[in-house]
């Protein structure tokens, strides 16, 4: 987090809040998230776009106190289930601010949406249109957007790629299967369709896919007029902006992705003579990944042939993004001074598996020994939100940091959470 600060012997101090004391008192694994951080990205979005609808990716990582943060910020929410949208719920969070995904909604999705009545559902299949049309409760029409599937290569792995042709998400807009799926929900009078979506995929370090985006969904919208004769309102061009993982990684500030989607949009709406559709971005990693940071503890430094691996006592079970996606870090060691030369080594966890690796290739201090701590940061998005109960060891604890002050979030998954859902033979 930009708040990091080195401390006394080799700690580090995130929002004013010591590390070694943190893992000292909660035990490791632990992440620890900088509040200020959160916020102060949240509102550097919603500067980046004057105007638009910033709606945070709750799938990043969402908890009470982030929706909290989010919500107080003037960010809306973009939710995939039911779970996520309830808890927004509990907090209070503004039906109206709360956009609803999902290439297939469960009817208990679908049903709390539309009991919350979220501000927007987005359609992503032709099977989704009359059961939703279906379903609509009171005398307004449900607000929805078709998502579309632009035919854009974008991100960061092919896992997390979803602007282009042949894959899950969205109705392809080459094929007809969009337009067909606009023509479709325009006849439905339940149903009130105020725009288009798209979302290209994510970790996008460039604002290049945006701009493309910006302009062949203006393009659409016109022909959607010309042929239908509705002018829709609303444009979301969804998420995906990249962060720095490894010192050096291109990742544009939110002010650059912001002013080239605007002038491109501006330049589009020119061009086709069209009014410009009031925009909605879904960032959900730009948000939150920066301000979080995991802390692990050494349980074992070992030599392997040529390579040196530290194993610390969490791994793909809190963080599976390097098994899934390749994805790099680095790593640091904090709450020890060490005047030892560096040396390049693995980091991996302790789940019984090879590709259990959290880092490559980071340089670590030649007597780096059990009991040493770990920092790794920009750990804020995707791996709570994606920890398992793998091997049992249990989803550690967050904990906020903000002015020089703690606040545990999630307490620690003990042995008896994980048995509560066993029912006895
Ligand atoms: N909007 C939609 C419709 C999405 O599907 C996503 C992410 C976002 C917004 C937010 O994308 P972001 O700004 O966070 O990149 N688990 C993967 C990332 C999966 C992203 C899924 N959809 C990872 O750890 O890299």
């Amino acid at each position: 987090p930009a708040s990091a600060v080195s401390g006394p012997a080799g700690d580090l101090l995130v929002g004013g809040v010591s590390l070694a004391g943190l893992a000292g008192q909660y035990g490791t694994p632990l992440y620890v998230l900088d509040e200020t951080e959160v916020r102060t990205r949240a509102r550097a979005w919603l500067r980046a776009v004057p105007g638009a609808e910033v709606v945070y990716a709750a799938k990043a990582f969402l908890s009470r106190a982030v929706a909290d943060w989010v919500r107080e910020e003037g960010l809306g929410l973009d939710v995939c289930s039911a779970g996520e949208l309830e808890l927004a719920m509990s907090r209070g969070f503004p039906a109206a601010r709360i956009v609803m995904h999902g290439n297939a909604k469960s009817p208990e999705d679908l049903r709390a949406a539309l009991r919350h009545g979220v501000g927007r559902i987005v359609i992503d299949s032709d099977c989704e249109i009359a059961r939703l049309a279906a379903h609509v409760p009171g005398p307004d029409p449900q607000r929805v957007m078709v998502r579309v599937l632009p035919g854009i290569e974008a991100g960061a792995h092919h896992k997390i790629r979803t602007g282009t042709e042949g894959q899950k998400f969205g109705l392809s807009l080459t094929s007809g299967d969009a337009e067909d799926a606009v023509a479709r929900v325009l006849g439905q009078p339940r149903l009130e369709l105020v725009g288009l979506h798209c979302h290209l995929g994510s970790q996008i370090a460039s604002t290049e896919p945006y701009a493309r985006a910006a302009h062949r969904m203006v393009g659409f919208l016109a022909r959607i007029r010309e042929r239908h004769g509705v002018t829709l309102p609303e444009l979301d061009l969804g998420g995906g902006f990249a962060v720095p993982y490894l010192p050096g990684d291109p990742a544009p500030a939110p002010a650059a992705f912001g002013r080239r989607i605007r002038d491109e949009l501006a330049r589009a709406c020119a061009e086709f003579d069209f009014p410009e559709p009031r925009l909605t971005l879904e960032p959900g990693r730009s948000v939150i990944a920066p301000a979080g940071v995991a802390l692990y503890r050494v349980l074992s430094v070992k030599r392997s042939g040529r390579e040196v691996f530290v194993a610390v006592d969490g791994g793909m079970s809190d963080n599976p993004r390097p098994s899934l996606y390749g994805a790099r870090y680095t790593a640091r060691m904090v709450g020890r001074s060490s005047a030892a030369p560096m040396r390049t080594a693995t980091v991996v966890g302790r789940h019984c598996e090879a590709g259990d690796v959290l880092a490559e290739s980071v340089e670590l201090p030649e007597d780096i020994r059990p009991g040493d701590l770990l920092a790794v940061p920009a750990s804020g998005a995707y791996h709570l939100s994606m920890a398992s109960g793998y091997n049992l060891v249990g989803r550690p604890p967050l904990v906020a940091v903000a002015g020089g002050q703690e606040r545990l979030l999630l307490r620690r998954e003990t042995f008896e959470d994980c048995m509560r859902r066993e029912v006895t033979p």
